[in-house]
C-alpha cells in the first residue's frame, strides 16, 4: 500500500484535481487487489477509520491546512473524494462477498449424475423366517396366534402341565431359574420358561373351547452351546380343543402340516413317546426328504436321516384330561391335540445347516445366503 495522504502545497484548482486523481487511482488498485471479506474490512479501515483513515487524514492535512481563500474550493473536492471513497468501498464489499458465495458454491457442487450409496436391503432372519412359515400353514387351516412371556412361574411351566412336584419329568428340562425366589412357594417361583407349552395354559385360561392356537417363541435352556445345542432357541406350540377331537384329527393335522412345510410327498409317522400334559404322546417323524425315505442316496448311505429314512420333527399328544383340571375346561365335554417343535431343527433340516451356532453369530456371508 503505497499511497499516503500528500501535504499539499498548492491549492490552486489544477493541483487539487491532480492530487484528487492520484487518491482516486490508488483507492482503485487498492481495491481491486482484494478478494475476501477480511482483506475488505482492512481497506476500509485503512480508508474510512475515523482515526488515521484517509478520509479523516483529508480532513487534517488537505481542509485545515487550506488558506482562507482556498478552503471552499479545498471543501468542494474533499466532499467529492470522501463520497467517490464511499461508493468504492461499498462497491468493493459486494464484489467480494459474491465471489465468495460464487466459490462456495463451486465448492458445494453436486454431481447428480454420481452413483449412489448403495444400501443393502435387510432380510427376515432365516429363523423368523421359517418360524413365519411355520406359523403361516397352521394360520390356513384356522388357527389364530398367542403368545406368552419367556420368565414364567413354575405353575405355568411346570405343575398346571401336569409335572408335579419332584416329578422327574423336570429333570430333562434343564431349567434356568431366576436368583432369590426361595423364599417363595414353589409354584410362584420365576424361571426362564423351558418350552412354548404354559401359553397353552394361559390361553385356555382366558377363553373356553373351541380354541386353536400356534404359539411362536422364544424358550431357554442350561445347555452348553455347541454345534447342536444353544441355551436360547426357539420353538412354536399348537393346541386344539373342541368337542370330538381325536387322535385322528392330531394325525391328519401334522400329515398335512409337515406337507405344507417340507413338500407333498412326504409321509408321516407316529411313534409312542411321553410328555406329562399329554396322553397319549407321539413324536412325529417325516420321510426322509432327501432320499426320499429309502436311507440311501447315490449308493451312499444318506446323511440327513442317518440312513434311516425318517425324521423326527415334533412331539404331540392328545391333551391329558389333568390339564382340564387346571383351566376349568370339562374333560368329559371336550378334548384336544397338542404338538410343540423346535425352529432351529426344521430350519437346519430344511436349509442343511451344519452349525446352530450360525444362525446367531450375525455373520453376513451366512445370512447373505437366505437373501
Ligand atoms: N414342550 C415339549 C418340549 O419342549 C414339546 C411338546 C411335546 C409340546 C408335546 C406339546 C406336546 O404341546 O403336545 O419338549
Amino acid at each position: 500500500m503505497s499511497y499516503t495522504v500528500p501535504k499539499l502545497e498548492d491549492f490552486s484548482p489544477s493541483a487539487l484535481d491532480a492530487a484528487a486523481r492520484d487518491l482516486k487511482s490508488a483507492l482503485q488498485s487498492e481495491s481491486a487487489a482484494i478478494s475476501s471479506e477480511a482483506d475488505w474490512k482492512v481497506l476500509r479501515d485503512r480508508w474510512m477509520a475515523r482515526k488515521n483513515g484517509v478520509l479523516t487524514l483529508l480532513n487534517d492535512q488537505w481542509l485545515k491546512a487550506a488558506p482562507g481563500p482556498a478552503k471552499r474550493e479545498v471543501g468542494q473536492r474533499v466532499n467529492e473524494v470522501k463520497k467517490v471513497v464511499e461508493e468504492q468501498i461499498d462497491a468493493a464489499l459486494v464484489r467480494v462477498s459474491s465471489a465468495v458465495s460464487a466459490s462456495r458454491l463451486e465448492q458445494e457442487r453436486v454431481d447428480v449424475t454420481l452413483p449412489g450409496d448403495r444400501r443393502n436391503l435387510g432380510i427376515e432372519h432365516p429363523l423368523i423366517r421359517t418360524m413365519n412359515e411355520i406359523v403361516d400353514v397352521f394360520k390356513r387351516m384356522g388357527y389364530s396366534v398367542a403368545e406368552g412371556p419367556e420368565v414364567e412361574t413354575d405353575y405355568y411351566n411346570f405343575e398346571s402341565l401336569n409335572f408335579p412336584p419332584n416329578h422327574p419329568a423336570r429333570d430333562t428340562q434343564d431349567t434356568l431359574v431366576i436368583k432369590g425366589q426361595q423364599g417363595k412357594p414353589l409354584r410362584e417361583r420365576l424361571l426362564m420358561r423351558t418350552h412354548t407349552s404354559p401359553v397353552q395354559i394361559r390361553a385356555m385360561e382366558k377363553q373356553q373351547p373351541p380354541i386353536r392356537i400356534v404359539v411362536p417363541g422364544k424358550v431357554h435352556r442350561a445347555d452348553t452351546a455347541d454345534a447342536t445345542h444353544s441355551p436360547i432357541f426357539h420353538q412354536v406350540e399348537g393346541l386344539a380343543v373342541d368337542t370330538n377331537i381325536t387322535f385322528c384329527d392330531l394325525k391328519g393335522t401334522l400329515d398335512q402340516a409337515a406337507k405344507a412345510m417340507f413338500g407333498s410327498s412326504v409321509k408321516t409317522r407316529f411313534y409312542p413317546s411321553f410328555f406329562p400334559f399329554t396322553e397319549p404322546s407321539a413324536d412325529m417323524q417325516i420321510s426322509c426328504f432327501k432320499c426320499g425315505g429309502s436311507g440311501r442316496l447315490n449308493g451312499e448311505r444318506c446323511g440327513m436321516c442317518k440312513a434311516s429314512g425318517w425324521i423326527e420333527i415334533l412331539g404331540s399328544g392328545m391333551v391329558d384330561p389333568n390339564v382340564y383340571g387346571f383351566v376349568d375346561y370339562d374333560p368329559k365335554k371336550y378334548s384336544g391335540f397338542a404338538f410343540g417343535m423346535g425352529v432351529e431343527r426344521i430350519a437346519i433340516l430344511k436349509y442343511g445347516v451344519d452349525d446352530i451356532q450360525l444362525f446367531y453369530q450375525g455373520d453376513v456371508r451366512f445370512l447373505r445366503q437366505f437373501a
